[in-house]
């Protein structure tokens, strides 16, 4: 009889004996009214590639394929599970564009993953918070299933009964030392920029041509807003900068009340980008 002795170590029979399968979290499956929820929290849609890491029974995947049209994979470190998911997948009538590996999360290449799908513990969703961070691109999605990532605030939760789903999104890395040059319009001077980030959230202030402090500067995905006064005119007037980063490169445009849109552009100095945790 297979059972699990712990949280962590299940034996699992072959032939006579027991391989010893040591998981992080005991299998309990989503309700499937709240598998809706979190797909539809994450938005999935035919373009997505969602990732289910611990995949249970496949029932994640296999609905963001079914329902969504997304390609879905799931990661199970469990064998019964990959066999129960595949023969859930069969059953569903799926046989493209889902797929299940029978390998540790830990272990597992995630970078294609749009949407990240977690019903795990929060110490192991805090163990994964680095890979995710690294491996996924900005602006991948991540929902898990009651657990949180402690100091790695939410952008969004909600409660649906007793369940709740917690929200986030990658942020691209806009730590470190930037410089460009304001346009004409606006002053035309060049200007240097301090970001330090943990997680989404960020300090930013203007170094030079003086201390400036920035009021607000928010980055979702890869496109980020910056919010501050500015000399214009030789008045202190609010402008808001919008752009996308691309790895040391901010592209975007800045507006100001009564100025007309321009564009704007910096660029981040060498070795200054410091890791997000
Ligand atoms: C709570 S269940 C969630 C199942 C499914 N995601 C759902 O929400 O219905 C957690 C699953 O994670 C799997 N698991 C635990 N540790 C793992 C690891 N290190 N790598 C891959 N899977 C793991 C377990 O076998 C179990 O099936």
């Amino acid at each position: 009889m297979n059972k699990i002795t712990d949280k962590t170590i299940t034996l699992i029979p072959s032939g006579n004996d027991f391989i010893r399968c040591e998981i992080d979290v005991p299998f309990v499956p989503t309700p499937l009214n709240i598998v809706d929820e979190m797909l539809a929290m994450a938005h999935v849609g035919k373009n997505d590639t969602v990732y289910d890491l611990g995949c249970g029974d496949g029932r994640i995947a296999i609905t963001a394929a079914k329902k969504c049209g997304a390609r879905a994979v799931g990661i199970d470190l469990d064998p019964r599970r990959i066999k129960e998911s595949r023969d859930n997948a069969k059953k569903a009538g799926l046989n493209e564009n889902i797929s299940f590996l029978n390998q540790s999360f830990f272990k597992s290449d995630i970078k294609n993953a749009t949407v990240v799908t977690l019903y795990l513990l929060s110490n192991v969703n805090i163990k994964l918070r680095a890979k995710l961070l690294d491996e996924l691109q900005p602006g991948t999605r991540i929902v898990s299933h009651d657990f949180h990532m402690e100091k790695w605030r939410a952008e969004k939760r909600i409660e649906k009964g007793n369940h709740t789903l917690f929200f986030w999104t990658i942020p691209a890395n806009i730590s470190g030392i930037w410089h460009g040059k304001i346009p004409k319009t606006y002053g035309g001077f060049n200007f240097s920029m301090g970001i330090k980030q943990h997680f989404q959230e960020t300090i930013a202030e203007f170094i030079s041509p003086e201390k400036t402090p920035v009021k607000r500067c928010k980055i979702k995905g890869n496109t980020v807003e910056i919010r501050m006064k500015l000399l214009i005119d030789k008045q202190s007037r609010p402008v808001r900068f919008t752009g996308k980063i691309n790895d040391d490169i901010i592209n975007g445009t800045m507006t100001a009340i009564g100025k007309p849109e321009e564009k704007w552009r910096c660029v981040r100095e060498a070795f200054t980008v410091k890791p997000l945790y």
